[in-house]
């Protein structure tokens, strides 16, 4: 199937997979066209200001009501109560590909949360590693899905269409969106943050003007593909943090047609325009920012998605990596491919750290002691990709997080050798 997509962000889009099944100038006609079902979904509630609101208006073959009682699963999601609030610096190998069958849903490992399940702001952190793919469907009502591959395609059919994502893509999934997340190579391995606040929605400009970043063009939602079959199909879900299945006796994936705003999308980080310094100094890695979550307090997000791109360093007498610093955010760091410009080893892709509220961190010893020394020429940091899932609430590491071998014990020593360079008679 070659997959066609429709192009924009925040856009009340509209898709069908056969002609004229979209009503026209209404939304709810007493006969929808081919003797569809219409159904409304939300993803704000119905009074949030306009430039807030999220729904899309689904025309389908069964409405979503048509389903028996969700039972509890025995099989719960993997990664288990959070443990201990630790203040430690923590940074974790990659985990390791799965070696039983293990789809999507099975191999989502939490990491790091900050919220309870039904507070409506917070963010939750998984790995996940999966070497089949889905045979059932899922959604999830505790929060929208932040997906970041970093080994492996998926191909995600979802309630409006199918989308297919690579490593150094990203999709972001409507909370309560139905999808099955399907692989395209032997095994599948990455990131996810679940975000129970605002939608995440492109960052404010200000002064860099009307253009730039990750521009609204390059995100791309999939045009209506519907699945018209019967067919046993477990559809779960998960409710407050809990796993939940009933069996339907077809595909929930059956909207022919639909037209909104709250949808799903793609976003390729190979076209970030990235943008930094061209004197000294560096800017704030909020100028990094591909998507925010904003809270009520302006300017500060739930979750900021922030990614480290390749790009050229040309700034004059400045110390150019990251800098020493604490901050008021709380940031679990990962890597999609190469190597991260603060750190000369021990951060490896697949790998995440944890830099909780005014922990302090930064460059290694080794990394420090070469951009002292370095002789500044301009120099492009290349073959890379890391980001951050950045909130503002402490995240709190799930106790398998804790107990992981893959938990590196000596994560700390990398700061152990930053040389002592002080000396009062040499200014
Ligand atoms: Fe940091």
């Amino acid at each position: 199937m070659n997959l066609e997509y429709l192009s924009g962000f925040g856009n009340e889009f509209a898709s069908e997979a056969l002609p004229g099944a979209l009503p026209v100038g209404q939304n709810s006609p007493q006969k929808a066209p081919y003797g569809l079902y219409t159904e409304l979904f939300s993803g704000t509630a119905f009074t949030m200001v306009r430039s807030e609101a999220r729904r899309t208006w689904l025309y389908r073959i069964q409405p979503s009501a048509n389903h028996p009682a969700f039972i509890k699963l025995e099989r719960q999601l993997a990664g288990g109560p959070l443990g201990e609030v630790t203040p430690n610096r923590l940074r974790w190998n990659p985990l390791d590909l799965p070696s039983e069958p293990t789809d999507f849903i099975d191999g989502l490992v939490g990491m790091v949360a900050n919220s309870a399940a039904q507070k409506p702001s917070g963010i939750s952190v998984y790995n996940y590693r999966a070497n089949r793919s889905m045979e059932r469907v899922f959604f999830n009502a505790d929060g929208e899905l932040l997906i970041v591959p970093e080994q492996g395609r998926l191909r995600i059919a979802t309630e409006l269409g199918v989308l297919e994502v690579e490593p150094l893509e990203i999709v972001v999934l409507p909370r309560g969106l139905k999808f099955r997340v399907e692989l395209l190579d032997a095994q599948a391995r990455g990131y996810v943050a679940e975000n129970h606040g605002a939608p995440l929605r492109l960052p404010d400009l200000g002064p860099i003007g009307s253009n730039g970043l990750a521009n609204p063009r390059d995100f791309l939602t999939p045009v209506a593909h519907y699945e018209d079959v019967k067919k046993p199909t477990t559809l779960v879900q998960k409710f407050l943090g809990e796993l939940w299945a009933c069996e339907l006796d077809h595909s929930p994936l059956n909207v022919v047609a639909w037209h909104g705003n709250n949808v799903p999308y793609k976003y390729d980080l190979r076209r970030f325009n990235t943008i930094g310094t061209v004197s000294f100094d560096h800017p704030d890695p909020s100028i990094f920012t591909v998507l925010t979550s904003p809270t009520s307090t302006h300017g500060l997000a739930n979750l900021d998605f922030v990614i480290f791109p390749p790009r050229w360093m040309v700034a004059e007498n400045t110390f150019r990596p990251p800098w020493f610093h604490r901050n008021l955010m709380n940031e679990y760091m990962g890597l999609i491919q190469g190597a991260y410009d603060a750190k000369a080893e021990g951060f490896l892709p697949g790998g995440a750290s944890l830099h909780s509220c005014m922990s302090a961190h930064g460059p290694d010893g080794e990394t420090c002691t070469k951009a002292i020394n370095v002789e500044l020429a301009p120099h492009k940091i290349d073959n890379t990709m890391a980001f951050m899932f950045e909130t503002s609430q402490v995240l709190r590491p799930t106790q398998f997080a804790l107990d992981c071998p893959q938990l590196q014990t000596t994560y700390d020593a990398c700061w152990a050798s930053l040389p002592a360079t002080f000396n009062p008679n040499r200014r």
